[in-house]
């Protein structure tokens, strides 16, 4: 454990999780345990930037702790933990707050793209800076690598020039992260337009497949999914010519663990028909399985609890250090 790289990352506990979520996150983690000193959170502060029902909040927070485990997360292999139980990355938010600039917060397009959405004067600062709290998460931890999904990596260099600009003051406290962004499935898109990410807060559940979707459901909503008039109707991986065939062949090859290229040669000469038949063959196979793990651990409350305590311990221990050292460092007393 001691001479492994620290990698640390997160989801909020906002329901739903789709498929995107998996592939960009969950599969990763998965795969990189093993390899890497893992610590895995529940972002629930992050989840409160937009109102959450208490109770719904709270039942969610359980639900993404089982969908860890049943995705293979391992709790004795990495440290996972709810973000709110180490008070320590508010508080270190709270200093690294003097150490970002108002116009880059300005700059981040998720704010940008989530402001849309509200009224002017209902805009909560915690929206705002949201990124000074993934820059806690991360450097309270000295993380060296950030797997996440593409829509991530912005907060990610975010959270860099902050650590870079606060080095250059005090010296090399904190360490430099770096993304894993995964090769083919960094950005599933949305079903019915694959030139927009496939977000759980999406309006029209038939742009998302939920990992608790049904397999009927899933079968709709793949033979709906856009693919394209292209003559002749290749299978090909292109995502500007074929973005809707493109971002099956990405899930399909993410749930088999199959690459693009062997799926290509897989499909040569067939129809478009044939691959949605397989994506739904293959994602049912997969959600049912996932389910059956899920149900398990969501019915064992004691196994989730101590996990919860468990991870909150190990990774206070490690969060008290380093913000200590950051209060000495700034002159705190
Ligand atoms: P969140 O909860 O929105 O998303 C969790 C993870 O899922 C990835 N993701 C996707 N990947 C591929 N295709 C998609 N369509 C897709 N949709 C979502 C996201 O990139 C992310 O990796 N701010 C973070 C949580 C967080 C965090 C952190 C992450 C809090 N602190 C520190 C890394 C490090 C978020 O809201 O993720």
């Amino acid at each position: 454990m001691l001479n492994k790289l620290t990698v640390f990352s997160a989801i909020q506990p906002t329901g739903n999780l789709t498929i995107g979520n998996y592939i960009g996150a969950l599969r990763q983690w998965k795969n990189i345990q093993n390899k890497y000193f893992c610590i895995f959170s529940i972002a629930d502060l992050h989840s409160l930037t937009i109102y959450q029902k208490p109770n719904i909040l709270n039942k969610n927070i359980l639900d993404t702790l089982a969908i860890f485990l049943a995705c293979g997360i391992n709790p004795s292999k990495n440290i996972i933990f709810i973000q709110s139980h180490v008070p320590q990355h508010t508080q270190l938010s709270w200093i690294l707050n003097y150490f970002t600039y108002f116009g880059e917060l300005k700059r981040m397009i998720q704010f940008k793209e989530k402001i849309l959405l509200l009224n002017n004067n209902k805009i909560n600062i915690g929206l705002f800076n949201y990124p000074v709290l993934m820059a806690a998460d991360i450097l309270l931890y000295q993380a060296n690598k950030i797997p996440v999904g593409k829509d991530q990596i912005q907060h990610i260099e975010m959270v860099r020039n902050i650590a870079i600009r606060f080095n250059s003051i005090y010296g090399k406290i904190f360490t430099i992260p770096e993304k894993i962004i995964s090769s083919n499935g960094s950005c599933i898109m949305s079903l019915l337009n694959p030139l927009k990410k496939m977000s759980k807060s999406d309006l029209n559940s038939n742009n998302i497949i939920s990992l608790f979707d049904s397999n009927d459901i899933i079968v709709k909503k793949i033979n709906n999914a856009v693919t394209d008039s292209n003559i002749p109707p290749n299978i090909t991986y292109d995502k500007i010519h074929k973005p809707g065939i493109s971002n099956l062949l990405s899930i399909l090859s993410n749930i088999t663990n199959n690459s693009i290229q062997n799926l290509e040669i897989e499909f040569k000469g067939k129809i478009y028909s044939d691959l949605k038949k397989s994506v739904i063959e293959h994602l049912c196979i997969f959600l049912n399985k996932f389910r059956k793990k899920y149900y398990n651990y969501r019915e064992n409350k004691k196994l989730l609890d101590n996990i919860i305590i468990n991870g909150s311990n190990q990774a206070q221990k490690k969060a008290k250090v380093m913000l200590n050292k950051v209060n000495n460092i700034i002159g705190l007393y």
